[in-house]
């Protein structure tokens, strides 16, 4: 009698789920699509796989276990075998490993933004099959010694391949743990040798109508163009990734190479980029030129900057929504003011948001 008990609670719990998941509305025809708040999600907090699996050798791990299986913990390891294999070390640099629950890699890689294949967070899965990434090449122009147009093989060797756990705050409200394959952005900037008049960084993304059926609707201008400061794309958290779960990019999540930011907002974070160019002007982002009230060249998470449709107080972390969820807190910096706040010292950060 327990057992079904249990599992008419579950299955109920299951239909409850689904029906916050399609619970999206469309409040804007120029902006994000955003979730209703009813959005059902869990608060536990875990350690990470990584961080479990060096406890286990050094034999600490017994607290932890308690709530998190050894075998739980070594199907986490596991590769998710769908792509081929990414070699790496784990990141020693400081706040690049979070301790917090990877996301699952079906959530990761089947709830996406990446319009160029449509607006629905299904779309990118369906579609992005089409995308060809090879041959692939990225122009690297404008402000520096050393232009060149490197094509992705040799350019995955300009750096030593990380894994490094990252969270990811999208701007909608919702969040991901992931851990991404690739090397700090700064290696690939010191390799072409910036001009002293080069004080920014923008990203191009590809932008194909015969491959990107997204490309079709109006809404942002393309190619998707993003944009860093200059010191912000030498910190060493900026990431090129050529993949994630210790696998090559899957195209839904930008093959075969996209930027990730961690403390800003993720459409910072462009996929299937094609060109990096240095410049001495601010870069007018595509989300900026979109709706420049809305989304700022800055987007740093902060949980004290409000969406003008929305409170970015909090958020849901996918693939952790259970019986007992509820929205995490969002952390300032997405958790990295430790390594970024100095960049924004002195900065006013709701006029610069
Ligand atoms: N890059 C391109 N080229 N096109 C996009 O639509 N969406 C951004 C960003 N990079 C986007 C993009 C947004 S809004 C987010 S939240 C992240 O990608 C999502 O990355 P993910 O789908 O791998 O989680």
């Amino acid at each position: 009698l327990c057992a079904k008990v249990i599992g008419t609670v579950h299955n109920l719990c299951k239909v409850f789920l689904n029906w916050g998941r399609t619970m999206i509305i469309r409040t804007s025809s120029s902006g994000f699509l955003h979730p209703v708040p009813s959005d059902i999600t869990s608060q536990a907090a875990y350690q990470s796989r990584r961080d479990l699996m060096r406890q286990l050798a050094a034999g600490s791990a017994g607290l932890a276990l308690a709530g998190w299986g050894l075998r739980d913990a070594q199907a986490q390891m596991a590769r998710p075998g769908q792509l081929p294999p990414l070699a790496s070390v784990p990141s020693k640099l400081a706040g690049a490993m979070v301790l917090d629950k990877p996301t699952p890699y079906k959530d990761a890689t089947t709830y996406n933004n990446f319009y160029e294949f449509g607006t629905d967070k299904a779309d990118p899965v369906k579609r992005a099959h089409t995308l060809k990434t090879d041959p692939w090449s990225v122009e690297i122009e404008g402000l520096v010694k050393k232009p060149a147009r490197v094509n992705l093989e040799d350019l995955m060797q300009w750096g030593a391949m990380e894994e490094r756990i990252y969270r990811l705050r999208c701007v909608e409200g919702w969040s991901m743990v992931i851990p991404w394959v690739g090397y700090s952005m700064a290696d690939l900037i010191r390799r072409v040798e910036p001009l002293p008049g080069a004080k920014f960084v923008e990203f191009v993304t590809q932008a194909d109508p015969k491959t990107m059926p997204g490309l079709r609707s109006s809404v942002i201008d393309w190619p998707y163009v993003e944009g860093l400061r200059m010191d912000e794309a030498m910190h060493p958290l900026t990431l090129l990734a050529f993949g994630m779960y210790g696998e090559v990019m899957p195209k839904q999540n930008g093959a075969p190479l996209r930027l990730v930011v961690p403390w800003k907002y993720g459409f910072k974070s462009g996929k299937s980029l094609v060109k990096i160019r240095f410049t001495d002007k601010q870069p007018v982002t595509s989300w900026e030129k979109s709706a420049p009230q809305e989304y700022g060249f800055y987007s740093n998470v902060n949980p004290n900057v409000d969406h003008p449709r929305w409170s970015q107080a909090t958020e849901r972390r996918i693939g952790e929504d259970g019986l007992l969820a509820k929205k995490r807190k969002t952390l300032m910096f997405n958790g990295y003011e430790a390594q970024v706040g100095q960049l924004y010292a002195g900065m006013d950060l709701k006029k610069f948001f």
